[in-house]
């Protein structure tokens, strides 16, 4: 049988980490919760504990904090007894327009599911490495393949962030290290709560379920829902003139 994995998760609160957070719990997965909602944690890790084998516990980690990173793993380490995963689905969203109009708002969108989230992986990645590996999955999105214009600044940070994730993967998979980076495309979420559904919009026990299999495969990018994979290759593929034509 295979070893349960211990898991750290930044943003199983909510969306698509709760899902995953839940799957990982329900098939006997060790899973300790980081965020920023306390009431929301201290709920969140009830729920697991009663799906799971196992208490789940949590601690406060705020993506705006980086000074928090690393007493927040200290905290997952001691209490899981060390961690072989770490999961990142924790990120901010605005549209476009928001972000043009006020400076502020994208200053912060961009440190969170940018510069700070890059830290926070520093961090997971040299506990993973010390212990001989793991795995770090981490979501970006769809969003960071082309410059499109209503998520232009949002799909900025999310392109910088796959980049990362691809050379962290280049530099330390021969140690041991698996890189899992998810892309999903529009995913009915709180994140996506107030905007039109597209076709092909998927539920989050569904890419929960796709990315535990990546886990566990140490699968490099996992497109979700699937449909997105192709989808984006042929959008990868557009000629600026087309994406102008088509109002991208
Ligand atoms: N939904 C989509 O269509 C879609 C598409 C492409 C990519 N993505 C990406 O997929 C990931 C998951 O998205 P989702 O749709 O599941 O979003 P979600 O339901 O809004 O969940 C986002 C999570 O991030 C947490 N969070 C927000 N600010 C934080 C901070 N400063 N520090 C720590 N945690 C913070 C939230 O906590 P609180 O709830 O307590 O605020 C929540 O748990 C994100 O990286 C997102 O960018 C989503």
């Amino acid at each position: 049988m295979k070893r349960p994995l211990h898991v750290v998760v930044l943003g199983g609160t909510s969306g698509m980490g709760r899902a995953v957070a839940r799957a990982l719990a329900q098939r006997g997965d060790r899973v300790f919760l980081l965020g920023i909602d306390e009431p929301e944690l201290e709920k969140s890790a009830a729920d697991l504990s009663v799906r799971g084998k196992a208490p789940v516990r949590w601690a406060r980690c705020d993506l705006l904090e980086p000074s928090g990173f690393a007493p927040a793993l200290e905290r997952a380490h001691a209490e899981l007894g060390g961690f072989d995963t770490v999961v990142v689905t924790a990120a901010l969203f605005a549209g476009q327009d928001d972000l043009e109009r006020d400076r502020k708002l994208a200053e912060r969108l961009l440190t969170a599911d940018f510069t700070n989230t890059v830290l926070f992986c520093e961090e997971a990645k040299e506990r993973l490495l010390a212990r001989g590996g793991g795995t770090l999955c981490v979501f970006s999105s769809v969003a960071g393949e082309r410059g499109r214009k209503p998520v232009g600044i949002y799909g900025a940070a999310k392109a910088g962030l796959t980049r990362y994730l691809e050379a962290l993967d280049h530099k330390h998979h021969a140690k041991g290290l698996r890189v899992v980076t998810v892309k999903p495309g529009f995913v009915k979420t709180a994140m996506t709560a107030h905007l039109p559904p597209p076709p092909f919009a998927g539920e989050p026990d569904d890419v929960a379920s796709l990315v535990v299999g990546a886990i566990d495969l140490g699968l490099p990018v996992v497109y979700a829902p699937l449909a997105w994979g192709p989808i984006m290759a042929v959008i990868r593929g557009l000629p600026r003139f087309v994406m102008r034509r088509v109002g991208f």
